[in-house]
């Protein structure tokens, strides 16, 4: 029999269309981009995470000449959110942005490795992680649940 899935996620035509919570947290990625250590890509990510009492924990990308050595923005960030608060691992709105080598704002989306750690963490929480993720030329993409992004993924 065959099947089919769909998902449903909102579109923002610009930054200034977001609520204001979350354009601050989008305007914390951006920032986050800054402290991305990146010398071998060039190609900077931020991300901020709001947890559910508010606060916020960025993160950026960070490499290594070993390449596989280097993490991802996203997961610097929630692994630091999840070090640091491990009293709170309950995370409500992740926002992601990339700056290409030129420096200018571009796209990101959570790699396959990052959607898989953040599954993990929205599973052990009872609602979802909304993810915002910045589009080429300023518009803003709303996902309503990491699940979303991972149909069928590994569980144990
Ligand atoms: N990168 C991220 O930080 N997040 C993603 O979701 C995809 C890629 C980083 C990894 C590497 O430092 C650089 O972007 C280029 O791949």
């Amino acid at each position: 029999m065959e099947k089919s899935l769909t998902i449903s996620y909102r579109e923002y035509a610009d930054c200034n269309s977001l609520a204001p919570d979350d354009r601050r947290l989008l305007d914390l990625a951006i920032a986050a981009t800054d402290s991305a250590y990146a010398p071998y890509s060039h190609f900077r990510v931020g991300a901020a995470l709001r947890l559910a009492d508010g606060t916020t924990v960025c993160g950026s990308n960070q490499e290594n000449a070993a390449y596989p050595s280097g993490l991802c923005a996203e997961r610097t960030a929630i692994f630091a959110a999840s070090a640091q608060r491990p009293d709170l691992r309950d995370y409500h709105t992740l926002a992601i942005v990339g700056r290409n080598p030129q420096g200018s704002l571009c796209q990101a989306s959570p790699c396959g490795a990052c959607r898989q750690v953040l599954l993990e963490y929205e599973q052990q929480q009872h609602h979802p992680l909304r993810l915002l993720c910045y589009l080429d030329g300023g518009r803003v993409r709303e996902l309503h649940s990491v699940a979303d992004l991972m149909p069928f993924a590994f569980e144990m």
